[in-house]
């Protein structure tokens, strides 16, 4: 059993110290947010990811889990703090630091025995060191510290599950000593645990998302290949997964990323290359084709519609990806507001971020499920791929619509079944789909 402290209750942070909670350790997690603290106390989670309330009741109820606003007390007992702070997208892509100074300097206030702090939140290359130069700027005394990079890898939807059975877990510093006790902490998981020195821990997070996202934006300019050809993505990206040196992850084409990583991730590391003068070309297509993906399904519906003014235009799933909330640069905001600027009324339906979206998009108007969202519709578009679509009654969605087109932008829906229905149907990179009915 640890001590440890973890600095915000945001994705990372919460999950972290549930987890660690969760695997015996003594959890204090502390955030300067009072209303996201108190709530935490009463049991009410600041966001949805499958499981976490659960564990973070059964972990409050066994005395490992607590919350406060108060840095003195969160560390009280610390050996172990580690930084969860938000780092939202600055200037030019370049990364906000500001709350990780905040966090930094708070803790270097408050600390009065050593402390190993490790830092969570994804930070440009270097930081590491920053974050130290700021502890010894502001600590009343000269207790000693380390600091250890520890980049996370969780996706929201799975965060608990990717937590608890990692692929690997990095850890940078300065001083292996250091990065060994925080090992010790991750020993239960039975992991792959590699150490290296702190910037290159903060490289491989940055690297791991951009290599993702460039997987995405690969499978989806073949997918725009495959439409001029005549191929179909799925099967070719079927094909190409079977290779074991590629496999199958991350080739969906689709409506392209979103979220609150892989977009601010893969601009951060561009900008990080362009102001040490080099030239992040395959980075920059990246981001391109991502763009031109959000473009490319309003320009499909252009086309079935003959025009988008006045039309009204239903956006089945707002969420950046199935089983989250999270509408942060979610394709469904790009996609209303180009829909909106041609002069259509969009409306929306999704299962669980219709809260986010009263928030993010106010001017979008909210469907209270997926039929009466069709009702009256000129089309639908698929924007998240959550299981409850997959399993519509689309005859009866086809027969409350004004006209039954749908641009099914995560290819969750059969081409031959959908043209049997009647519907005016296009996926993403379905070549061989046969012209529409409408
Ligand atoms: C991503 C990484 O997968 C995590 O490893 C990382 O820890 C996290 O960012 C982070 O940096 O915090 P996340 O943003 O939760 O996780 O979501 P992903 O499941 O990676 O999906 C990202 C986006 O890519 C979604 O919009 C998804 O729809 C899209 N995507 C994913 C595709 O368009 N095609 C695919 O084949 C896979």
């Amino acid at each position: 059993m640890k001590n440890i402290t973890a600095v915000g209750v945001g994705y990372v942070g919460l999950i972290t110290g549930v987890c660690f909670a969760d695997l015996g350790n003594k959890v204090v997690c502390v955030d300067i947010n009072e209303e996201r603290i108190e709530n935490l106390k009463q049991g009410l989670m600041p966001i949805y990811e499958p499981g976490l309330e659960e564990l973070v009741t059964r972990n409050m109820q066994a005395g490992r889990l607590s919350f406060t606003t108060s840095y003195a007390e969160a560390l009280a007992d610390a050996e172990f703090v580690f930084i969860a702070v938000g780092t939202p997208e600055g200037v030019d892509g370049e990364a906000d630091l500001q709350y990780v100074r905040m966090a930094a300097r708070s803790i270097a206030e408050a600390m009065e025995h050593p402390l190993i702090i490790v830092n969570k939140s994804t930070v440009p290359v270097g930081t590491g060191d920053w974050v130290a130069d700021i502890i010894r700027e502001y600590r009343n005394n000269s207790v000693d510290f380390d600091v250890v990079s520890n980049p996370e890898f969780l996706r929201e939807g799975a965060a608990i599950s990717d937590f608890m059975y990692p692929d690997r877990v990095v850890l940078g510093s300065l001083n292996r000593d250091a990065a060994e006790k925080v090992a010790q902490l991750y020993l239960p998981l039975r992991a792959t645990i590699m150490i290296t020195d702190l910037r290159t821990a903060e490289m491989i997070k940055y690297a791991s998302n951009a290599f993702l996202a460039t997987r995405i934006s690969f499978i989806n300019e073949i997918s725009n290949i495959c439409e001029a050809l005549g191929a179909d993505v799925k099967e070719v990206a079927t094909g190409m997964g079977y290779d074991q040196r590629i496999g199958h992850a991350f080739l969906d084409a689709g409506v392209g990323y979103g979220g609150s990583c892989f977009p601010k991730d893969v601009k951060a590391l561009a900008y990080m290359a362009e102001i040490r003068g080099r030239h992040p070309q395959l980075l920059r297509a990246v981001m391109e084709i991502n763009h031109y993906q959000r473009r490319a399904v309003v320009r499909k519906l252009e086309d079935a519609l003959g025009g988008l003014r006045d039309k009204r235009i239903g956006l089945l799933g707002l969420a950046f990806k199935p089983n989250t909330d999270d509408m942060r640069e979610s394709p469904s905001i790009h996609v209303a507001r180009m829909l909106q600027s041609a002069g259509a009324h969009v409306r929306a339906y999704d299962p669980v971020a219709m809260k986010a979206a009263a928030r993010m998009a106010p001017d979008v108007e909210l469907a209270q499920d997926p039929y009466s969202l069709a009702e009256g519709c000129d089309a639908l578009i698929v924007v998240t791929e959550w299981n409850e679509f997959k399993n519509l009654d689309l005859a009866r969605i086809r027969d409350l619509m004004a006209r039954p087109v749908l641009i099914d932008g995560r290819n969750i829906y059969d081409p031959a079944t959908m043209k049997e229905l009647g519907f005016y149907y296009r996926g993403v990179g379905r070549g061989y789909e046969d012209q529409g009915t409408q």
